[in-house]
């Protein structure tokens, strides 16, 4: 299933290993606030250095405007990064370059290098094959363990690929194995749970799966779009009227497969201390706007959650973030959390939930990559993928 060599394939003894990693982690005023994606590239770092590399590593972090903005830095990282291993950490803040070279000559083995953000430099975007280069001038051997970064085409994710031997990092591997798996070969039936704000995020993943799946559970506001579709008033719901056409396309194909709420919680302002009824699907009274799925909801669609044999989700099912409108989502997460099926959680905000929720130990798989993990449900090619040495 996973044809691409990874770390285990090739002999990185003495080696300068130029490593991708995806840190792109929360930080506020210089302190990392969610550790998630550093602490899973560790089995990938602990393996190089054991096996005697010297490992470099690099990644993107925020989006700044294709220029050092100091916010946008990647030494709170490294300094965190301290504090997980028991090794030397470096830093130099380019991360390409005369200085960045002169860092990773000084580098040994055993020893961690990081560098500075590589979108610190417009042509990291631009998949500038120069950029890619001087990547490359860094080390002998590379390795993507960016798999959050895979579905972007980058110097950093793609491009350097072409100039060393290119490989994958053990986050990647497994990343891939599980969202791979419950596309081309899931355990049925196979139900994806989608929501979050809008339809026209999810068009493809929403169409892809309506061939792949056995059930698509549908909520968040993306559901009013489709309950607009089947011509009911939404009041003061968020609704995308641009993408109707597009949801009656998608109801027509999904038939019996797309389930919709059955019943909707809804309030007369946008705020946790809003006034709030349950009511049954039905056109909604101006004034009013639908924040979350309603109990009845819930129940159908944990019925459908509990006979799986593979589960996807990706977004909530209401604005979880205010308790009022979050039960929705959290009754939904201990449906997954309650079967016994491979689950797999993916995008910040359905990670987040199920993190609140207290009930991600019970997750077969929660994914670290946000728009990679939609693409690969979308049925797309990760360029950052694509890019490395095939087995
Ligand atoms: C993510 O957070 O999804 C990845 O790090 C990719 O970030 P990007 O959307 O800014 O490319």
């Amino acid at each position: 299933m996973f044809n691409k060599k990874s770390i285990t394939d090739i002999d990185v003894h003495g080696k300068h290993v130029l490593v991708r990693v995806d840190f792109n982690v929360p930080i506020k005023a210089g302190v990392v606030k969610d550790d998630t994606r550093i602490r899973a590239a560790l089995p990938t770092i602990e393996y190089l250095l054991a096996h005697g590399a010297a490992v470099i590593l690099f990644s993107h972090l925020g989006r700044p405007k294709d220029a050092p903005e100091p916010e946008f830095s990647m030494a709170p990282v490294a300094k965190y990064l301290t504090g997980l291993v028991n090794v030397p950490v470096h830093f130099v803040d380019d991360c390409i370059g005369p200085k960045a070279e002169a860092a990773s000559k000084a580098l040994k083995p055993g020893e961690i290098l990081v560098l500075e953000n590589t979108r610190f430099y417009k042509a990291e975007s631009k998949n500038d094959l120069d950029m890619a280069k001087k990547f490359a001038a860094l080390a002998d051997i590379y390795v993507n363990d960016a798999f959050g970064s895979a579905h972007r085409a980058h110097a950093s994710t793609e491009g350097v690929a072409r100039f060393l031997p290119a490989v994958a990092g053990f986050l990647m591997e497994k990343e891939i194995k599980y969202l791979g798996q419950a596309i081309a070969n899931p355990n049925r039936p196979f139900v994806a749970i989608l929501g979050g704000a809008k339809i026209s995020d999810k068009i493809g993943v929403i169409d892809n799966l309506l061939d792949k799946a056995d059930a698509v559970l549908i909520g968040g506001g993306m559901a009013n779009t489709f309950l607009k579709a089947k011509g009911l008033s939404m009041g003061d719901s968020l609704v995308e009227d641009e993408v109707l056409g597009t949801a009656k396309t998608l109801l027509e194909k999904g038939g019996d497969k797309l389930h919709l709420p059955i019943d909707l919680v809804i309030a007369n302002a946008f705020e946790n201390e809003a006034q709030r009824k349950v009511v049954p699907v039905g056109p909604i009274e101006d004034g009013w706007r639908i924040l979350d799925i309603g109990p009845e909801t819930v129940k159908n669609y944990s019925d459908v959650i509990q006979k799986a044999g593979t589960i996807v989700w990706n977004g909530p099912m209401g604005v979880f973030e205010m308790a009022n409108f979050a039960e929705g989502t959290y009754g939904v997460a201990r449906a997954v959390a309650d079967s016994k099926a491979v689950s797999i959680i993916g995008g910040g905000d359905s990670v987040a939930a199920i993190n609140q929720s207290g009930l991600s130990d019970k997750v077969t798989h929660i994914s670290t990559g946000g728009g990679a993990s939609l693409e690969m449900l979308e049925g797309k090619v990760l360029p950052g993928l694509a890019a490395l040495l095939d087995r």
